[in-house]
């Protein structure tokens, strides 16, 4: 028997037994006659002691031992006479009376510790040393435990959990697709799934009902702190729905996993704010409302009064930071640094301090009466104390987007984005189609497969750009952490879909021919969800990156550095795959 216990398991309760415990030298440090190990296994941290008084050459073998040697360790429990109140085994140690080295390591890149002397890229190479850690541990046991309640709670509300494959075809929409050859099928191509969209719905068309997947999906696009090239939903759909009964289901499961995995009770429905208003209000579709700071508009108040920027404007917006007049000019200066970087691309910002006598101050104040400036504050709702800043450009979305930035930036300066506080809506009536300057057409904001509002059905023949969707997303702190809608079912509305995103009949067929034949055979009303699991946890778990609860990821350039790929084909295979490269001469 390799051992009786783990290391994290021993109590005072245990003393006097003898016990054999297996796990990686943590760190081994000699007092006097006495050499101290700690014992380290996924479950915590054990003390053995060896004393040079009993047993010389125990001891000595001990003061051998390397970083990170695997070994087994028999001994006596005892109670600590210096107790560790750090520690859950810290009231013990382990008086040792065999030692066996069962693997010995080589000195390890970076220092297995909580705080790590590792830098990023090393600690990916060397991916299966840093998930010793305790803190990248601790994310994948809290990984762990969320697909296990996604599938209690699932499981509970009769949801099947069925696999769809990875290998599938290519689909034009959405982002680009990993592809993969095929062999038997010369010049042919799979595509690994963005996610399983078609398929689930033609799970509903076999009457499924209620269908659930934690599934890896694949996406070809620029990688964030929030996405990785491959990333695992948590992919649902049901029949027989409208989107009240999918928000109201998959909200249950969202106050059940808080619950389960933060011991937050969330007692109150979440907002619901409509596309439209979190644009106009917030500059985008995930606002953080840990904070307030609404976008007040402030056209009719400042335009014409011989400021040329904004007379000139086709936006005029602020926010009021309560509290912030005491800014200096250097903070002022720096977040217009901020706001002019190429990332945000403002021109400029304009602010005003609230004094203690209720006069506004602006930077602008020679185009300005202290009349207008005091309008301007009653806009805001703003007090003595307090510091609006105001952004204004020629394209109204792209400076909102801005100001939303300007917000974000605020509310982490102000330290209003506590990581311990949950903010949480959905964000419904998403408008169907957007604008794509690249194609030149509309694209589907979701996809398009996505239920139109029925109100707005006309709309599809005379101003299809207006038209909104039964889509919704939940948006926590400001992270999309999921996104759904009520699917067309009708096989003629599908087709108008088609015709509109600029499909012919032929290409439709083509491409979704699956779908539109199914849909002929009985297809119920239907619609559902896909939660993002990897960016649950790592808000569950505070975290920066979605990378850090991953076991292996990728980085920014969506390459794995310890598995070294993707990787060039041998010509064996490349020939086999009857594929020949084309690549640019690199310069
Ligand atoms: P959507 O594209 O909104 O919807 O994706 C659903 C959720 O998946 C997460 N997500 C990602 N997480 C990490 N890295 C990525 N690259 C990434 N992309 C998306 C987000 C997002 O909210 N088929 C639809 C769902 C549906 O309509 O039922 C879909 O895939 O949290």
């Amino acid at each position: 028997m390799y051992r009786t216990n783990t290391c994290g398991e021993l109590r005072l309760a245990d003393a006097g037994r003898e016990v054999t415990l297996a796990g990686w030298v943590q760190r081994v440090r000699k007092m006097g006659g006495m050499t101290f190990l700690d014992l380290r296994d996924r479950y915590g941290l054990t003390q053995i002691v060896f004393n040079n008084d009993s047993d010389a050459s125990l001891c000595e073998a001990a003061n051998h031992l390397g970083r990170e040697f695997v070994v087994q360790v028999t001994g006596t429990v005892a109670e600590r006479t210096s107790k560790n109140p750090n520690l859950p085994t810290g009231d013990i140690e382990i008086y040792a009376n065999s030692l066996r080295v069962l693997n010995p390591s080589e000195v390890p890149p970076f220092t297995i510790e909580d705080e790590t002397d590792g830098g990023d890229d090393l600690r990916m190479k060397f991916r299966y040393l840093d998930l010793r850690r305790n803190p990248v541990r601790r994310n994948l046991e809290l990984r762990h435990r969320m697909t296990m309640e996604t599938r209690r709670y699932l499981d509970s509300k009769g949801f099947l959990e069925i696999e769809t494959p990875m290998l599938v075809g290519s689909t034009p929409e959405g982002a680009r697709d990993f592809v993969v050859p095929s062999r038997m099928n010369p010049g042919c191509f799979y595509a690994l799934p963005q996610s399983p969209q078609t398929l689930k719905q033609l799970l509903m068309v076999s009457g499924m009902d209620r269908y659930f997947q934690i599934v890896k999906c694949f996406r070809d696009e620029d990688l964030r702190a929030d996405r990785q090239p491959e990333f695992t939903q948590i992919d649902c759909e049901m029949s027989f729905v409208n989107q009240d009964d999918v928000i109201g289901l998959f909200e249950g499961m969202a106050k059940h996993l808080f619950k389960e995995l933060r011991g937050v009770e969330l007692t109150e429905p979440f907002v619901r704010m409509p596309w439209a208003d979190a644009m106009k209000y917030y500059g985008s579709d995930k606002p953080d409302l840990r904070f307030d700071m609404k976008f007040v508009e402030l056209m009719d108040i400042m335009k014409g009064s011989g400021f040329a920027v904004f007379d000139n404007a086709a936006y005029i917006g602020g926010i009021c930071a309560k509290g912030a007049a005491t800014y200096t000019r250097k903070q002022l200066d720096q977040l217009t640094e901020f706001v002019k970087r190429p990332q945000i691309g403002a021109k400029g910002m304009v602010y005003a301090r609230v004094e203690a006598d209720g006069n506004v101050k602006s930077s602008v104040d020679k185009f300005y009466t202290q009349e207008t400036l005091q309008k301007m504050k009653e806009a805001f709702g703003a007090e003595p104390g307090d510091l609006i800043l105001i952004l204004s450009g020629d394209d109204a979305m792209k400076t909102r987007k801005q100001l939303c930035e300007l917000r974000l930036e605020m509310g982490n300066q102000l330290g209003l984005r506590d990581k311990n506080k949950f903010a949480c809506l959905w964000v419904v009536d998403f408008p169907m189609f957007e604008w794509s300057e690249e194609e030149q057409r509309l694209m589907a904001m979701h996809h398009p497969f996505t239920h139109p509002k029925d109100e707005d059905i006309p709309l599809l023949d005379t101003d299809p750009a207006a038209v909104r969707a039964d889509a919704y997303d939940m948006v926590v702190n400001g992270v999309e952490v999921g996104g759904g809608s009520i699917r067309i079912h009708d096989a003629a509305l599908q087709a108008k879909m088609f015709e509109i995103l600029g499909f012919t009949p032929e290409k439709a067929q083509e491409q979704f021919g699956f779908l539109m034949n199914a849909f002929k055979y009985g297809a119920p009303p239907h619609g559902g969800l896909a939660y993002g699991l990897d960016r649950w946890v790592s808000l569950f778990a505070g975290l920066d990156s979605i990378r850090d609860c991953i076991a292996f990821p990728k980085n920014n350039s969506g390459r794995d550095v310890m598995l070294e790929a993707p990787a060039a084909l041998d010509q064996k295979q490349l020939d086999e795959l009857q594929l020949a490269l084309n690549l640019e001469e690199k310069k």
